[in-house]
């Protein structure tokens, strides 16, 4: 009985103290959200809850997925580092999150969940949502499926399902430059421009220095290359 109670102990530790910091983890980024609602409530547009809920969802969201992103780039600079990769999970569990509160406050006070509204029209850049709309599933597919069960579960197809983020990446840039507007030429503006500036400096780096390993005969650099040449034709039709 003894010996059973000696051999759980340390588990139970490692279990308090993973708790631990998840509720440390989940109050710092509610704090970081808070602290962007208070920033749209009272300094950008004072009084406008619906405007405040929604941006600050959406600024605070994007950043910490840019977060998220920017620690895999971190990660292979400094591969010493790789064994906290559970933060870049909940950097980006915490970011789809509040993705989904962005897109809840949107289909509330923006379409009083008229969803036809939506889809008022089917130009992308008379209508950004759309870029929105197209990164929305891959989001949600990537929240579902952020647990150790589900990495277990679907093996080589979780990370299948995560690659797509790449395609998220290049229409929420879409989304968020065309329809941010002046939002992201105040102070969360610019720390979202600058960390997605750096993700995307830092993916294309360690997608060409890998791709260059293996002479360009990877898939990834043909997907790569897809995305980058995505980006060009978005960017010149607009
Ligand atoms: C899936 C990923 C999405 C991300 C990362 C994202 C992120 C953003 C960002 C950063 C902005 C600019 C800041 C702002 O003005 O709020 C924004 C604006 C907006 N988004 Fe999204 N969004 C996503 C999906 C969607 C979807 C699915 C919808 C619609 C159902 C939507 C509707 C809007 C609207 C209407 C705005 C303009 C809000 C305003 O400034 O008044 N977004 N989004």
């Amino acid at each position: 009985m003894e010996e059973k109670l000696n051999n759980l102990e340390p588990v139970n530790i490692r279990q308090r103290v993973k708790t631990l910091w998840l509720v440390w983890f989940s109050f710092s980024a509610g704090l970081f959200w808070l602290l962007q609602f208070w920033y749209q409530y009272y300094i950008y547009e004072p009084g406008n809850f619906a405007g405040a809920w929604i941006r600050s969802c959406a600024l605070a969201g994007t950043t910490l997925i840019a977060t998220a992103l920017l620690s895999s780039i971190i990660f292979k600079f400094h591969p010493a580092w790789a064994g906290q990769w559970h933060w870049r999970r909940r950097l980006g569990v915490a970011g789809v999150f509040l993705i989904i509160l962005h897109v809840g406050g949107v289909l509330k006070y923006g379409y009083a969940f008229n969803l036809a509204m939506i889809f008022f029209s089917w130009n992308p850049y008379l209508n950004p949502v759309l870029f929105g709309l197209v990164a929305y599933p891959i989001l949600l597919a990537m929240f579902v499926t952020s647990t150790d069960w589900m990495v277990r579960k679907l093996k080589k197809w979780w990370k299948f399902i995560h690659r797509f983020i790449y395609l998220a990446e290049v229409v929420i840039v879409f989304h968020a430059t065309l329809l941010g507007g002046a939002v992201m030429k105040s102070f969360p503006g610019y720390i979202l421009y600058i960390l997605g500036s750096l993700v995307i400096l830092g993916q294309v780096y360690w997608w060409f220095r890998i791709s260059k390993l293996r002479q360009f005969k990877n898939l990834g650099f043909y997907i790569g290359l897809g995305l980058i040449i995505l980006l060009g034709i978005i960017f010149y039709l607009k």
